[in-house]
């Protein structure tokens, strides 16, 4: 297997982008990775593109060709294939992208993901979204993902000392992250109260603790490591990745409140790129709703369970703490254009470990990592990035 780098990175802004096709949205993220490694299309291998729905939110399908044929690729008749896995498609097709580098197969890959989610009413977004969940045991009785999160954290409060102001700390500082980044959604520092007055969505979850709707795409662009320097002075290598599923409906799980998908992709990443967590400068995990942060830097091993209330409260988590989780501001406060978000994670930490991310930049940051889940942990990625 080949060493495989990142070499260049593009994101959009994200948003409602009414003015914006599907298929532009896309272009926009690829043009600004393809200048990002000093790249034109012609020397691109292939592309894997994450995208959830498109058939639903903007009724395409097919969406590997149209990628392939809008970007100017298909005259040359490069492989290009979507990768499906609901809200984990983008880190997943990014997988897919690493693998066909690391085997030789493909030189130079672009791995990338779109979402355009706002065309529809908010009723239909739901609707699609929960079809990432079991439809027949879930989605058909009424079970939405807030609502299926929500019982995530009835079960997880219930069981471990979690307060609803430890769990408001969490979009307090992911807003603060995101206020901090040209690219997100929603750049206001909110407070506390700000989350607990916010309408409630599902109990306990208020809108405040969900992630937005969103408009958005990113693209990396990949080679070996051993090419990389013909393109970037600054390529960031891929320590590993790992990647497991679980069962789609919740009450067929050992226990609802450990995502056992992410601990098990967790341990697999570690052991591959031989790490711990104690190695890790920064995280982006997947904090589709304020509780699954909770969860996610506890099952990652950041620390014990039922610990990751106090950890965001006396701020280790925050930028400046102990291990900074979402510098980028999150899907909470950057946005989740579902199948976009995976690469946007990548985006974020390859921005970090460069040392340009600016305001929100973790100082002296060598190691990162992201966290991607589908639906309520029926798959999950997890990437390792370094400094080559
Ligand atoms: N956080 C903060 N503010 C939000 C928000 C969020 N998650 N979602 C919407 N808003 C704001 C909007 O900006 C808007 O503000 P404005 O009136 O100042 O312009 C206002 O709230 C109303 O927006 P609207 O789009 O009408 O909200 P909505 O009621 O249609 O949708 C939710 C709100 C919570 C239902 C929706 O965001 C949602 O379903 N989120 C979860 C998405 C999800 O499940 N993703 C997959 C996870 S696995």
């Amino acid at each position: 297997m080949r060493d495989v780098a990142v070499i260049g990175i593009g994101c959009t802004p994200f948003g409602e982008k009414w003015g914006t096709s599907f298929r532009d949205l896309f272009l926009e993220a690829g043009a600004l990775a393809l200048e990002d490694a000093h790249l034109s299309g012609e020397k691109i291998d292939a592309l894997y593109v994450g995208n959830m729905s498109a058939g639903r939110f903007v009724e395409q399908e097919h969406i590997g060709a149209l990628i392939a044929d809008y970007s100017g690729m298909a005259s040359r008749h490069i492989p290009s294939t979507r990768v499906e896995s609901a809200c984990c498609s983008g880190s997943l097709a990014f997988r897919q992208a690493v693998i066909a580098v690391a085997s030789g197969l493909e030189d130079v890959v672009v791995a990338a993901g779109v979402e355009k989610m706002t065309d529809v009413e908010t009723s239909t977004s739901v609707d699609a979204l929960a079809a990432a969940a079991d439809r027949e045991w879930e989605g058909f009785v009424g079970a939405t993902f807030p609502g299926l999160y929500a019982m995530i954290a009835n079960d997880y409060m219930y069981r471990y000392p979690l307060s609803r102001e430890q769990l408001a700390q969490v979009a307090v500082k992911n807003h603060y992250n995101g206020a901090r980044n040209p690219i997100a959604q929603f750049k206001s520092e909110i407070t506390i109260d700000t989350v607990l007055r916010s309408s409630l969505v599902a109990d306990p979850l208020r809108l405040f603790d969900c992630s937005p709707i969103t408009d958005g795409a990113a693209a990396v662009i990949l080679a070996p490591l051993e090419r990389a320097r013909e393109f970037t002075d600054a390529p960031v290598r891929v320590l590993a990745t790992a990647q497991a599923s679980d069962t789609i409906a919740l009450h067929d799980r050992r226990d609802i409140s450990t995502l056992d998908a992410t601990v098990a992709a967790g341990q697999r990443a570690f052991e591959m790129a031989r790490l711990s967590p104690t190695d890790i400068d920064l995280v982006e995990v997947h904090d589709c709703f304020t509780i699954a942060e909770i969860c996610a830097i506890e099952d990652l091993g950041f620390c014990k369970k039922g610990d990751a209330g106090r950890l965001t409260e006396e701020g280790e988590t925050a930028l400046g703490g102990r291990i900074p989780v979402n510098t980028s501001g999150g899907l909470k406060a950057c946005g989740h254009p579902v199948g976009a978000t995976g690469i946007k994670q990548v985006c974020e930490v390859v921005q970090q470990l460069r040392g340009d991310a600016g305001r929100r930049q973790v100082d002296g940051a060598e190691i990162g990592m992201t966290h991607n889940v589908g639906g309520t942990g029926a798959s999950v990625a997890v990437h390792i990035f370094g400094r080559a």
